[in-house]
């Protein structure tokens, strides 16, 4: 197993890849602490995760400073200082709109969640990694945040915004124990994808045709390669873009 002894916070983990990559940690024998700001889905994810091991909830919205910090400040009392061993910035959200619809509210709450989000987590656990040996940071990055796609400049923005601060946390933390990598998914079949983000039914099959393999990712593609960078067997891997998209980046 790869993560036996390893702790891991999973934020957005209620359903889609974050349940995927909790599912695959447990797997892989971490404990996980599973996040996320929709109640209901995350006991029902909770049910689904708890035979597979060790897997706590806590209700959180990463935007929130403040319950990142108080969640932060519970796990460190909780566990002798060091809240984890394994951060995911995983939530995330955005919807399609074109860019001279976009608002100040939609811009905001995008950056809010996807952006800010990884950053304020980052900022609450970090200190408990580097005051105890070092620790793995995983953020998600997407495919939109290295090409263009119409109508998601706000979404594409913020993650491109996180493949920058992965190459600056993994260099600014890089002798004291830490790596920073982002898992960059093309187009996986979950609800965001395929129900929030608004696409029509006719420009995802087209979309689908146009990935050279031909299919959508799966949530557990995705679960794989946090796995793998989120271990030991990955320890010189820092500061890295891990793209996951079926081929799509690669074609003319
Ligand atoms: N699905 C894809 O094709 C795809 C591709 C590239 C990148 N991504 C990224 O992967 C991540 C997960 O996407 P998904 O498709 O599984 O989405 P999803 O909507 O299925 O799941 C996201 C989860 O995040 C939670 N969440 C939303 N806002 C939150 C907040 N403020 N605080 C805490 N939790 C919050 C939701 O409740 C939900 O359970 C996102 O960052 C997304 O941008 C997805």
């Amino acid at each position: 197993m790869l993560l036996e002894n390893k702790r891991a916070v999973v934020t957005g983990g209620a359903r889609g890849i974050g349940l995927a990559i909790a599912s695959r940690f447990l797997m892989e024998g971490a404990e996980v602490i599973l996040c996320d700001i929709h109640e209901e889905r995350l006991q029902e994810a909770l049910e689904q995760l708890q035979p597979l091991g060790h897997v706590q909830g806590k209700k959180l919205d990463v935007s929130d400073r403040q319950a990142v910090d108080n969640l932060a400040r519970e796990l460190e009392a909780a566990y002798g200082g060091k809240p984890a061993d394994i951060l995911v910035n995983n939530a995330g959200i955005g919807a399609s709109t074109p860019f001279l619809e976009l608002t100040d509210a939609i811009w905001d709450s995008v950056m809010n969640v996807n952006l800010k989000g990884a950053v304020y987590c980052t900022q609450a656990l970090l200190p408990g990694m580097l005051s105890h040996g070092g620790g793995v940071i995983l953020n998600m990055g997407s495919t939109n945040g290295m090409r263009g796609q119409p109508t998601m400049a706000h979404y594409n923005a913020s993650k491109a915004a996180l493949v920058s601060l992965t190459q600056t946390l993994a260099v600014e933390f890089a002798t004291q124990g830490i790596r920073a990598n982002c898992v960059c998914p093309g187009s996986i079949a979950t609800e965001l994808n395929m129900k929030d983000s608004g696409w029509d039914p006719d420009y995802l099959e087209q979309f689908r045709q146009h990935i050279p393999q031909q299919r959508f990712g799966k949530p557990e593609d995705i679960g794989w390669a946090c796995a793998y960078l989120a271990s030991d067997v990955s320890g010189f891997v820092t500061g890295q873009t891990l793209v996951l998209d079926g081929g799509l980046l690669a074609q003319q």
